[in-house]
């Protein structure tokens, strides 16, 4: 006790160094960011953070240990990828982290919500490739990551054929590597055209990609 009383009138009497003993701020919004199954954390550092470094833990929901992150013990940048941990698509996963500032002040932990790699994952939209033809436009489409086909067999994608004044025909092509030719279109005609992935037994699509433009022959 009397101890405690005279670190405290020491420190006190120390204005600066209180700083460094107290308890540091938490990262706040600690969050998977997760698209085509690769799973990095990120956080929003605490305020006034310049020299902070961050460890970062991880779990499998119910499981009682937190694992550290190798590669993400004593960072400074405010992200850590934890694709390798945590690809196992049916589990349930947390992450937490800390800041310290050295020589001895730490936060507490912050903890991420629950993540989902099946669940919570965004597919990223797909990329066009076009070619016109005395047939008509070839569509080709830049095939999803591998981990993206391994865990969804049954995906396939939508092109979206918009001509000039605006109309829009939905054409639903298979995946993967394969191409698609539009046929019987106008001859010099200004056509624009969209993909997007879908993945109907998980209700889940990407958003559409860019819009990629050509005249026909
Ligand atoms: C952060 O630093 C600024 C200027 O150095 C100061 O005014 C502010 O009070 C500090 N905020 C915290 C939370 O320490
Ligand atoms: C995690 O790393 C810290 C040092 O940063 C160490 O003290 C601790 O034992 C490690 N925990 C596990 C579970 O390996
Ligand atoms: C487009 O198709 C033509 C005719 O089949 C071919 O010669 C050309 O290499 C193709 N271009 C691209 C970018 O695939």
């Amino acid at each position: 006790m009397t101890d405690l009383l005279l670190r405290a009138v020491l420190l006190g009497n120390l204005g600066v160094c209180v700083t460094a003993q107290v308890m540091l701020a938490l990262p706040t919004q600690v969050r998977f960011d997760s698209v085509d199954y690769k799973n990095v954390v990120h956080w929003t550092p605490p305020a006034n953070s310049s020299s902070l470094q961050f460890y970062v833990q991880w779990k499998i929901y119910g499981e009682p240990q937190w694992l550290n992150v190798s590669g993400c013990q004593g960072i400074q940048r405010p992200h850590c990828d934890l694709s390798v941990v945590t690809s196992d698509p049916r589990e349930w996963y947390y992450a937490r982290v800390h800041a310290s500032s050295l020589p001895s002040s730490k936060s507490a932990w912050a903890l991420s919500p629950r993540f989902s790699p099946r669940w919570d994952t965004k597919i990223s939209s797909p990329i066009l490739k076009l070619n016109r033809t005395e047939q008509g436009i070839v569509v080709r489409v830049k095939p999803p990551k591998l981990m993206v086909r391994k865990m969804h067999r049954s995906l396939h994608y939508e092109i979206y054929l918009i001509d000039s004044s605006g109309q829009e025909e939905v054409h639903k092509m298979d995946c993967c590597s394969k191409k698609l030719i539009l046929k019987k279109l106008k001859h010099k005609e200004n056509y624009c055209l969209q993909a997007q992935t879908m993945i109907p037994l998980q209700a889940k699509s990407s958003a559409r990609s860019p819009v990629k433009c050509v005249t026909t022959l």
